[in-house]
């Protein structure tokens, strides 16, 4: 690995700060829609909003270099006006401080789902208002933490933020609708490319990038039908993101195929303007599993999420276009993630010959229940998971991939969005019940030795 190569573990606001309401802090749409249901919720979280010194200095006692996180809309600006909250900027700022006391890179994400609800209340992605109001909030960030942050990125994850909010429906806001699902898509990519010209246009030293979930397409064979459903598996996946953030341009086949039964007048031409001419700088990519597709045979489209961690229950057909399969050769988690680093070998590669761009792994991990009572927890399966997967990105690396960091997700445990706080991913147990006590897990003792070997300790594997 390069001698600068980050190494560190993730989060996200909404799923680890708690303290939902406090400080100036105001609603978000998760904050609404989990209250509103009557589901496990993001109140308290890790409480890192008061524990982030301690999460922090453990990030650095496990040898960790950089620490991804993001920062929460709704704690920063008040308001539709554009107020903004200053308690919610001195805990970022005192945030930030701590990572640099610690030796630790901040690797900041703008917007990780939590939506002022004062904007959902407006339409929210639906409403191209909000993509303005997304790069007041840009400017405004890196106004205050310019000066302590090197690597941006605007949105974590559209492709599932959008598709799980307004084409399945199984996140907030709950469409199940093409049309919908086509807006918001299209205004959280104009808002991500007006981020992008608010960032270069005042010269602020660093780099923005923007943070994709990656699920490299494979076919179930070679035939010309498969090739076709891999396409269309593609566009849907990965290439509405990565082509328009990284290239400015959407995909011409997506845009062709959709126009046939969808009204895409919303597309105007001084915003294809403004993606064009800001493109990212690197890309993020956050890879749990591939995507393993056969031509769509018959039926009307199925999207099935498992958040119960009852095995067997996922299945993504889209009607025309292609349906999902589960490799029966694969090892898969009780929430049907199949566990596949030569995804993640391959699709970095094909990433890299695609674009071009310095890459970030920035996130990785398993999610699994775990007992945390105990001394220390044993996650030997997260041990094989990270190393299998490191040795992925070596392999890449060795291809002649740009790859300049790794993530894990997650730091420690938090709330897993609609499967609550039994899907843990930490490297350190929290313990939600008692005091929100932090303990290492043998994952995190083994990250370190990694990183102190600065990636000699991964036992290579090649995945042919
Ligand atoms: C990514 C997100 O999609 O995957 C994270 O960026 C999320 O926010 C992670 O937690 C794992 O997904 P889940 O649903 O198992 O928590």
């Amino acid at each position: 690995m390069k001698t600068n190569f980050l190494w560190g573990g993730a989060t996200a606001s909404y799923q680890c700060e708690g303290a939902w309401n406090l400080d100036g802090k105001v609603e978000s749409m998760w904050d609404r829609y989990l209250h509103e249901n009557n589901l496990e919720n993001g109140d308290v979280a890790s409480d890192h909003y008061h524990h982030y010194e301690e999460d922090i200095r453990m990030m650095k006692e496990g040898g960790q270099t950089a620490y991804r996180f993001s920062l929460s809309w709704p704690r920063i600006i008040k308001n539709k006006e554009g107020d903004i909250n200053p308690e919610g900027i001195k805990f970022y700022q005192n945030v930030l401080d701590a990572c640099h006391k610690n030796g630790i890179e901040p690797f900041v994400t703008l917007y990780h789902w939590d939506l002022p609800q004062y904007w959902e209340d407006e339409g929210g992605w639906l409403n191209l208002e909000v993509a303005y109001a997304f790069e007041h909030y840009a400017k405004v960030c890196f106004e205050h933490f310019g000066d302590k942050v090197y690597y941006w990125s605007t949105f974590n994850e559209p492709k599932w933020f959008v598709a799980n909010g307004y084409f399945i429906g199984n996140y907030p806001p709950g469409f199940k609708d093409v049309q919908k699902t086509m807006i918001a898509a299209y205004n959280v990519m104009y808002a991500s490319a007006l981020g992008v010209r608010a960032f270069h246009e005042k010269g602020y030293k660093g780099e923005i990038g923007i943070v994709h979930s990656y699920t490299p397409v494979n076919g179930v064979d070679d035939s010309i039908e498969t090739r076709i459903a891999m396409r269309y598996a593609d566009n849907y996946s990965n290439n509405w993101v990565l082509d328009t953030a990284v290239l400015g341009e959407f995909p011409i086949d997506l845009i062709a195929k959709l126009s046939e039964d969808y009204d895409i007048r919303f597309i105007k031409e001084e915003h294809l303007k403004i993606i064009k001419e800001n493109t990212v700088d690197f890309i993020g990519l956050n890879y749990y599993a591939r995507t393993l597709v056969k031509p769509y045979t018959s039926g009307e489209t199925q999207l099935v999420f498992n958040h119960s961690g009852k095995p067997g229950q996922s299945k993504v057909v889209i009607k025309g276009w292609f349906e999902q399969v589960r490799d029966p050769n694969s090892e898969f988690t009780a929430w049907d993630t199949e566990i596949y680093p030569k995804g993640l070998q391959d699709g970095l590669i094909e990433a890299w010959d695609r674009y071009h761009l310095p890459i970030y792994v920035t996130e990785n991990g398993i999610g699994v229940r775990e007992n945390i009572e105990v001394d220390q927890v044993n996650d030997d399966y997260r041990i094989s998971f990270m190393n299998d997967h490191l040795s992925a990105i070596m392999n890449a690396i060795d291809y002649g991939a740009d790859i300049r960091g790794y993530f894990a997700w997650a730091s420690f445990d938090i709330y897993s969005w609609k499967n609550g706080v039994e899907k843990r991913y930490g490297l350190v147990a929290v313990n939600f019940q008692q005091n929100q006590a932090r303990k290492p897990k043998a994952s995190y003792y083994w990250f370190k030795e990694v990183i102190e070997s600065n990636g000699e300790k991964v036992e290579r594997k090649i995945f042919d």
